[in-house]
C-alpha cells in the first residue's frame, strides 16, 4: 500500500496547500483533516491548538502517514515543534516556507503579514523572517474576520469585499511590496484581497513553498511515489461535510471525487 501525505487544518484553508501538492506530486496519494467542528482556531490559546493539533495527529498517524504537513499556521505556531518530536517521519509547517517565499520575492524588504489573532500574536513569522534576513521590516496585522467567511464558502460577495478591504485596514497604506496570506484560507480571498492591495504589492501564499519542500524532503529520503496509479485521496472533516465537500469540490475540482468522512472529534 502505498504511503500517504497526511494533511491538516482546522477547516478548508489546508485544500490551499493540498492543491499545490497534487499539483507538484501528482504520484503522491493525500489523506487530509479539516477540524471543520471546532474552526476557528486563531482566537484560542496556543495550549488548545496544541492540544487540538495532537489529536488530529494521533489520528491521522493511524493511517501510517510518509510526512505530516500543518496546512495551518496558527497550529504551526503553536505546535510544529512539540508535534516533531512526537513523531518519528517527518512534520512541515507553513510559516518558514512562507517566509522562504517572501523573501525571495520583495525587492525593498519591507514585508507585511496577515494572519489569525493567534498566529500574529506568536510573532512566528517575524522570528522566521529575521532569523532568514535581519535587514527585513515586518509590518504585522490579525484579520480575525476572514476565516469565518472562507469556512461559510463566501469567497467574493459584496459582503466578503467590504469586510476584506475593513480588515485590512491598517496595511493598505504601508510601504510594503510583498504581503504574506499567513493564514491558509487566505488564497480563497487572493482576488478581494489583491483589489484592496494594489498591483504593486505580491501576494505571498505558503503553499507553493510548502509543496516544494515536501517534495525535497521525500525525494532526499527516496519516498516519492512511484508507478503510474492516478492516487485517490481521502478526506475527513469533523463538522457539516456537505459545505467541505462543496468548498473543497470549487478549489480542486476532480481531486475529491468521494464524500468526505465525517470523524466527530470525540471520537479521534
Ligand atoms: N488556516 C489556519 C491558519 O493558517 C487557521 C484559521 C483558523 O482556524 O483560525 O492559520
Ligand atoms: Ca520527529
Amino acid at each position: 500500500m502505498q504511503q500517504a501525505i497526511a494533511i491538516l487544518d482546522s477547516g478548508v484553508g489546508g485544500l490551499t496547500v493540498a492543491k499545490e501538492v497534487m499539483r507538484q506530486l501528482p504520484r503522491e496519494k493525500v489523506i487530509y483533516f479539516g477540524d471543520t467542528a471546532r474552526t476557528p482556531y486563531g482566537p484560542r490559546s496556543s495550549e488548545e491548538v496544541k492540544q487540538f493539533t495532537e489529536q488530529i495527529v494521533d489520528f491521522l498517524i493511524q493511517f501510517d502517514p510518509k510526512v505530516i504537513v500543518i496546512a495551518c499556521n496558527t497550529a504551526t505556531a503553536a505546535a510544529l515543534d512539540h508535534i516533531s518530536q512526537k513523531v518519528d517521519i517527518p512534520v512541515i509547517g507553513v510559516i518558514h516556507p512562507g517566509a522562504r517565499a517572501a523573501i525571495t520575492a520583495t525587492k525593498t524588504g519591507n514585508i507585511g503579514v496577515i494572519g489569525t489573532i493567534g498566529t500574529i500574536n506568536s510573532g512566528a513569522y517575524t522570528a522566521a523572517l529575521k532569523q532568514l534576513s535581519p535587514y527585513i521590516n515586518v509590518m504585522s496585522q490579525a484579520c480575525p474576520a476572514l476565516v469565518p467567511l472562507v469556512e461559510q464558502g463566501d469567497f467574493r460577495s459584496e459582503h466578503t469585499r467590504s469586510t476584506v478591504s475593513e480588515s485590512l485596514n491598517g496595511m493598505k497604506d504601508k510601504p510594503i511590496d510583498t504581503l504574506i496570506l499567513g493564514c491558509t484560507h487566505y488564497p480563497f480571498l487572493m482576488e478581494p484581497i489583491g483589489q484592496v492591495m494594489g498591483p504593486h504589492v505580491k501576494l505571498i501564499s505558503s503553499a507553493d513553498e510548502t509543496a516544494r519542500e515536501t517534495s525535497t524532503i521525500l525525494y532526499d529520503k527516496g519516498k516519492l511515489a512511484i508507478g503510474d496509479e492516478t492516487p485517490v485521496h481521502q478526506f475527513f472533516c469533523s463538522g457539516d461535510p456537505v459545505m467541505f465537500q462543496s468548498i473543497a469540490r470549487s478549489w480542486l475540482g476532480e481531486q475529491i471525487r468521494n464524500t468526505p468522512v465525517v470523524w466527530h472529534v470525540s471520537k479521534l
